[in-house]
């Protein structure tokens, strides 16, 4: 043997390194993320999101279409309200925007697997994630009977699976115990459980109109500076009955990705945030970067061990794939 590691013979051609690639994509991996506005007739681009378009209910179809071919399996759904009050109370009204998004997709395509968004910020004047007191702060447990209202809302309108976003305490359990009374033992719940405060956000709240009136969410989502405290929320997740765990930004935070990937058994999805999406996808534009820093990335996030990707790329990373066009 000489006196050196030949890491390139099994680089050497395409063959190789295909047979060597530890970590491909598939269409599988991927949620989209699906803006449902209300009204008639409407497909509108989200300028803070190129590429992607606040719907009606009545324009689901060309979107859906689109996922069949492409083979996503999978969306997200988050609404954008018309009325907004104080405590979110049109989240829970059982022909608001999602409800109707839900039943018209079940109708469409009735394997599409259609998770929802559970939070309150798109639905509150004041922007914030949950109920608040007097004084502006928001209050924990008087918004758990809230997001469990929405959840089974949700579940009666036919979701497969819910996704709270509040990062309130308690929530995981709240909701799994309410949807279990009413008899939705089979919906599935993923925990948004390390979501981080994060300006990462900016695009998506642009696009939902759910910027914070006043102050900030940093008394509810975390500190990035901290990685156990993350571990500390997916514990409380995994106890509370959570089918997935979640960790949120993605691309900031591969680290805890990893860790709780090893330190869970739970399947841990991870969300390619709005932010990342809008700095890949302009640089790209721009020609600052060729597009194959697209696959590069998401093929980073499933490296780290994500089992499912929520990406605003979800269409044309599917796209490419089907077409042998990113290998
Ligand atoms: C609502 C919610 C947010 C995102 C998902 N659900 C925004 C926030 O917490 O301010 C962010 C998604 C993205 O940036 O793509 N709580
Ligand atoms: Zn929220």
């Amino acid at each position: 043997m000489t006196g050196f590691y030949r890491g390139r013979r099994l680089r050497k051609n395409a063959a190789i390194r295909s047979m060597m690639k530890e970590t491909r994509l598939q269409p599988e991996d991927f949620v989209l993320p699906i803006f449902v506005v209300e009204g008639e007739g409407i497909q509108r681009e989200i300028s803070s999101l190129p590429g992607h378009y606040h719907y009606s209910v009545d324009k689901l179809e060309n979107i859906v279409e689109q996922m069949q071919q492409a083979g996503v399996p999978s969306c997200i759904l988050f609404g954008i309200p018309d009325k907004k009050d104080s405590c979110g109370s049109e989240a829970s009204n059982e022909d608001g925007v999602v409800q109707r998004a839900i039943r018209r997709l079940r109708q469409l395509w009735p394997e599409l697997y259609i998770i929802a968004d559970v939070c309150m910020c798109e639905y509150t004047s004041h922007g914030h994630c949950g109920i608040l007191n007097g004084k502006g702060e928001v209050l924990n447990d008087e918004t758990l009977p809230h997001l469990a209202q929405i959840a089974i809302t949700y579940a009666e309108a036919g979701v497969d699976m819910v996704a709270p976003s509040d990062m309130m305490d308690g929530h995981i359990a709240a909701i799994r115990s309410a949807l279990d009374e009413s008899g939705f033992e089979q919906v599935a719940i993923m925990g948004y459980s390390a979501k981080y405060a994060s300006a990462y956000y900016g695009p998506f709240r642009e696009a939902a109109g759910s910027a914070p009136a006043f102050g900030d969410r940093k008394s509810y989502q975390m500190d990035c500076a901290n990685g156990k405290e993350a571990l500390r929320e997916m514990q409380a997740d995994v106890e509370e009955g959570a089918d997935l765990l979640m960790v949120k930004p993605a691309l900031a935070y591969l680290d805890v990705l990893k860790e709780a990937t090893q330190t869970f058994r739970l399947p841990v999805a991870a969300y390619n945030v709005s932010g990342e999406y809008a700095m890949l996808k302009m640089a790209v534009q721009q020609g600052l970067m060729a597009e194959s820093v697209i696959p590069e990335t998401l093929t980073a996030i499933k490296r780290a061990g994500a089992k499912l990707i929520i990406t605003y790329f979800a269409l044309e990373a599917a796209q490419k794939l089907k077409q042998g066009e990113w290998q």
